[in-house]
């Protein structure tokens, strides 16, 4: 034994930069280490193409330095979205509108990912008089007024929306993306699938672990048989649902290494759902002792698995990122928030290490409508809307405003949800 004050040996990833290029299996470079993670950004028009304020959006922070954008959440059935304002990317799409998209994404050498999501039981009352889940169970914690309860999905209908996904990643490929990522995190349907708690199915797609995780694997295989081998593709994860009897990180660690055996370019780490949001709440005692939220969970993931792993969520300094980095915790830092109040974080953060981004603790003050206005997600869209505009963001922009837009939006979803319904009769 040699005690704790033993001389660490020589680490040869202490020279580490934000800076410094990453080479994926497959041989696609990422410039730098600053991922920007997803965030839905609402700006589809009305038939679910990408508005143009997309491309200045992505143009902006392609400008700001990003190593790699990962687009928000793209829906892979026209029958659920999770937001009135999603992209959605099938046969129907008009593929122009995704190619002035990319082409603006992957400006500045910036590598330029799909999001592609299923949202399951995660679609608001307004948006869906019957979603579909694994299981006919309803969300919990408050959610059950705004979420309405789903039915379990037949498995002709699970069969048909792993290809949806694999048809999807083909046109996200023809469209110029360079890399696809699978949203399984967050409580939306992979998510759904894996959780002991929202799967209680009986056949081949639920009950172990081996079947909860069918899903994922098929979604993977069917996207993988879509692209090839050339394209990059990657997974969110939750490393736990942080819910009782939900997806737990033993689970979460199997299934990591799964995938990794299966030959995924990259693993994103984040944690929670919309009953339990630690993604963006964050996870306390962890941010507080090294910043970022899910960096103990990457550990014990690094020690068993070579793919390149990104940890989002709660990086806010120079100093925190290269310490991740450099503790070999990640390969990358990913990035959201704070990329929506000042797109050149990267160029900065590379340029200085003493930089520091402070974010706003976003409250109206009254509880209970900071959590009917999602003010952590509105406040931010409110400023990836100012950016696809080709303005600056405005990190003192009025609270109370971006309520009052959500709510106004919620009042044409209303009037929208109330077509959708009376289509559905
Ligand atoms: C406005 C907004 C929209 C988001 N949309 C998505 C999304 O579409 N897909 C996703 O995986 N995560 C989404 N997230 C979560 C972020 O990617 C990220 O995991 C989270 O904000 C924590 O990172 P941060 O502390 O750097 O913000 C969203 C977050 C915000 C604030």
């Amino acid at each position: 034994m040699t005690g704790m004050n033993a001389v660490q040996p020589p680490c040869p990833e202490c020279d580490l930069a934000l800076d410094t290029p990453f080479t994926l299996a497959n041989g696609t470079v990422i410039k730098n280490r600053i991922w920007k993670s997803a965030m839905s950004e609402q700006l589809a028009d009305g038939r679910h193409n990408p508005g143009p304020g997309l491309a200045n959006l992505y143009a902006r922070w392609a400008q700001g330095g990003v190593g790699l954008s990962v687009s928000g959440n793209i829906m892979i059935d026209r029958n659920a979205i999770g937001q009135l304002g999603n992209v959605v990317l099938d046969e129907r799409s008009d593929l122009a509108a995704f190619k002035a998209w990319t082409a603006a994404g992957t400006r500045n050498d910036t590598q330029f990912w799909a999001q592609l999501n299923h949202p399951g039981k995660q679609i608001v009352n307004l948006l869906s008089r019957q979603p579909v889940a694994p299981s006919a169970i309803g969300l919990s914690e408050g959610l059950e007024r705004s979420f309405n309860k789903p039915r379990a999905l037949t498995e002709a209908e699970i069969v048909e929306i792993i290809r949806k996904f694999g048809l999807s990643a083909r046109l996200a490929v023809e469209a110029g993306f360079t890399g696809v990522q699978i949203h399984g995190a967050h409580g939306y349907l992979v998510s759904q699938f894996l959780s002991p708690r929202h799967n209680r199915r009986t056949d081949q797609w639920g009950g172990s672990l081996d079947q909860r995780m069918r899903f994922v694997v098929e979604v993977y295989r069917a996207i993988r048989l879509e692209v090839g081998d050339r394209v990059p593709v990657g997974i969110k994860l939750n490393s736990a649902d942080f819910m009782h009897d939900g997806f737990a990180e033993g689970e979460s660690m199997t299934v990591v290494e799964t995938l990794s055996a299966l030959g995924i370019d990259q693993i994103e780490i984040s944690g929670g759902t919309y009953e339990n949001p630690v993604m963006v709440s964050g996870l306390t005692a962890s941010a507080a002792r090294r910043e970022a939220y899910f960096l103990e969970y990457a550990d014990e993931v690094r020690r068993r698995i070579m793919t390149p792993l990104v940890v989002t969520g709660g990086f806010r300094s120079s100093a925190g990122m290269l310490a991740a980095l450099r503790s070999r915790s990640t390969d990358f830092v990913g990035i959201a928030r704070p990329l929506a109040v000042d797109p050149d974080l990267p160029r900065k953060a590379i340029r200085d290490d003493a930089f520091r981004i402070e974010l706003r603790r976003l409250t109206t003050g009254f509880a209970v409508l900071d959590q009917v206005a999602a003010l952590n997600v509105s406040w931010y869209e409110h400023q990836l809307r100012r950016m696809a505009r080709n303005k600056a963001p405005d990190p003192n922009s009025m609270i109370l405003t971006s309520v009052a837009r959500t709510l106004i939006g919620y009042g044409v979803c209303a009037f929208k949800g109330s077509r959708i319904r009376r289509a559905e009769n």
